[in-house]
């Protein structure tokens, strides 16, 4: 049994704005019956302000998949069209008081029709949810889904990845796939043909670091949201700051160790990296 927040059973057993809004402005669909979950969003907008003046829900689902789903609509209402694509699936899950971890996927699929709704409403194409590679065959979960939803989540294991998206949590099959994916995410790549400069003066060490994390480090970093700063270099001690999403992130140490792996390969076997 789910250990459900008041809210949660609240939002199920009374939940708000269930329904599809007249004339919609803005239609999401995501999910599908086939797969367990299905959700369509429905948006009143006020052309002037765009603002949000009403929205509706009809979802097919457990009881988390209708409370996100009034919760989302909830949280739409009187927000402009821009303030509303600034939520992610965590304020839902937080409006909620929180969700159990294998329901998840349920505060996702509301972040997603709210996604779909926006594209709608812009003139945008439908966001096609079988775009990109297909790495789940039971959930029909993409690539590109499981990295977006790992990397706004910050999620490193399979286990969590089930939780938040399903994929995987069927026969099993892809989970070599998805845990191949998140060691690409969470680790740097270290490259095949290092070219070690035999002696380094001073000087040439320091521009040598700098380049590599400014033309290596730093684009890897970024790719995932996060960033660095070089801070000092002090003999064969670099010290750096993570930015961005790297900064708590549970995988930082992984981080830093890719990080004076790479540097340790192309300048110098003493280096040691230490984060501020
Ligand atoms: S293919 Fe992903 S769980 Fe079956």
């Amino acid at each position: 049994m789910w250990d459900y927040t008041d809210k949660v059973k609240q939002m199920f057993l009374n939940p708000k704005n269930i329904g599809e809004v007249e004339n919609a402005d803005a239609v999401g669909d995501v999910g599908s019956i086939v797969c367990g979950d299905a959700l369509r969003l429905t948006l009143k907008i006020d052309k002037e302000t765009g603002r949000i003046t009403d929205a509706k829900f009809q979802t097919f689902g457990c009881a988390s998949a209708i409370a996100s789903s009034s919760a989302l609509t909830e949280l739409v209402k009187g927000k402009t069209i821009e303030e509303a694509r600034k939520i992610t699936n965590q304020d839902i899950a937080d409006f909620l008081g929180g969700l159990p971890k294998e329901k998840m996927h349920c505060s996702v699929m509301g972040r997603e029709a709210l996604d779909a709704a926006i594209a709608n409403y812009k003139g945008l194409p439908p966001v096609v949810e079988e775009e990109g590679r297909l790495v789940c065959k039971c959930f029909n979960v993409t690539e590109e889904k499981i990295r977006k939803v790992a990397a706004e989540n910050h999620l490193t294991t399979v286990d969590e990845i089930i939780d938040f998206t399903k994929a995987g949590g069927g026969c099993g099959e892809c989970q070599p796939e998805i845990e191949a994916i998140l060691r690409d995410m969470w680790s740097l790549k270290v490259p095949e043909k290092p070219s070690v400069p035999k002696k380094l003066t001073n000087l040439q060490k320091i521009a040598l670091i700098q380049e590599i994390i400014e033309k290596e480090i730093r684009p890897a970093l970024q790719a995932d949201g996060g960033d660095i700063d070089l801070l000092d270099i002090d003999g064969s001690k670099v010290l750096i700051a993570l930015r961005g999403m790297c900064t708590g992130c549970v995988m930082s140490g992984v981080t830093l160790e890719g990080i004076q792996t790479k540097l340790r390969e192309l300048v110098s076997d003493n280096i040691t990296v230490e984060a501020q």
